[in-house]
């Protein structure tokens, strides 16, 4: 009788200590912000993945399993939830679209998508992720016109939006993006004249815009810039 209470005390402060260092074991692991899962998923439906990379996006969670490309903070932030810091999804023969839910990816830093086949246009709403740092969308076939939302983007250091088939002019709103030294946005047809206005970007480093098709002149401010190294630029299009 008393061996098999002992037995049974036994099995309960096994069973306790199992319980709790599960607890302590699930707050150190953490999961992944319900509305970046979202995004995730939005973003995948809208890309076409002939090499099945991104297979593994529907398993376990983002940041706790083994997402293709999905790099995250593993350190769990105010709201109790890990967040997706990165997506690298270069050069995986993605074709297909932007998802505009991109944009509730609200902690990102890097958006790799460079070297795919990707078509369509950039979603306005990359232009709300205002913790972005590097966005490159290089080497794809995207078209239309360079959303004005880009401007809102206080932290990004680059833009690589080069060998696309993007259109349209430079948006004014980029004179905004007092973070960014380089513009990468050769071979596109951007077109129109290079606004006054980006000559007062401080700390404007690569300024890329040969092989479009702009108009006019260089706005004689930008002589006067700072940190100016390299700015390739044809002016007048193949009609002069
Ligand atoms: C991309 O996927 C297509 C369709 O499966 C395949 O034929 C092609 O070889 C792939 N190209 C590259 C560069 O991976
Ligand atoms: C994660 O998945 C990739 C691609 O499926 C694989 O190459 C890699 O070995 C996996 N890593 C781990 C830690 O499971
Ligand atoms: C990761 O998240 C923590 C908590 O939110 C934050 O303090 C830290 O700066 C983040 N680390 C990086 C590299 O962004
Ligand atoms: C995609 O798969 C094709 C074969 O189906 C292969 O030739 C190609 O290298 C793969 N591309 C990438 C980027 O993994
Ligand atoms: C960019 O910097 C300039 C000069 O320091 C400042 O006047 C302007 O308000 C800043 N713009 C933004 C969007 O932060
Ligand atoms: C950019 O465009 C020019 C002119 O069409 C072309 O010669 C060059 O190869 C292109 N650059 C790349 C890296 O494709
Ligand atoms: C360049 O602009 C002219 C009009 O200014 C237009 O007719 C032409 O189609 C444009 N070319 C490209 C490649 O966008």
């Amino acid at each position: 009788m008393y061996l098999s209470r002992a037995w049974t005390c036994g099995l309960f402060i096994v069973a306790w200590l199992c319980c709790s260092s599960l607890l302590v074991g699930a707050q150190y692991i953490g999961i992944t912000n319900p509305d970046e899962v979202k995004a995730l998923q939005a973003i995948k439906s809208s890309l076409i993945d002939p090499n099945k990379t991104l297979s593994n996006w529907d398993q376990g969670d983002p940041c706790t399993s083994n997402w293709t490309g999905v790099v995250c903070n593993n350190t769990i932030s105010d709201d109790g939830y890990l967040h997706v810091q990165q997506l690298q999804l270069l050069h995986m023969n993605l074709s297909g679209s932007l998802s505009p839910a991109l944009g509730q990816s609200s902690n990102l830093k890097i958006l790799d998508f460079m070297w795919n086949s990707i078509s369509g246009t950039i979603p306005k709403e990359i232009g709300s992720i205002t913790s972005l740092e590097l966005l490159l969308l290089n080497g794809n076939q995207l078209t239309g016109f360079l959303p004005e939302e880009l401007g809102n983007l206080p932290n990004l250091n680059r833009i690589q939006i080069d060998e696309n088939h993007i259109s349209g002019p430079i948006p004014t709103s980029f004179a905004n993006l007092n973070a960014t030294q380089h513009f990468h946005m050769n071979n596109n047809s951007i077109s129109g004249q290079i606004p006054h206005e980006l000559s007062r970007l401080p700390n404007l480093f690569h300024f890329l815009l040969d092989n479009n098709n702009l108009s006019g002149y260089l706005p004689p401010e930008f002589s006067e810039l700072p940190q100016l190294r390299i700015l390739l630029l044809f002016i007048l299009n193949q009609s002069t």
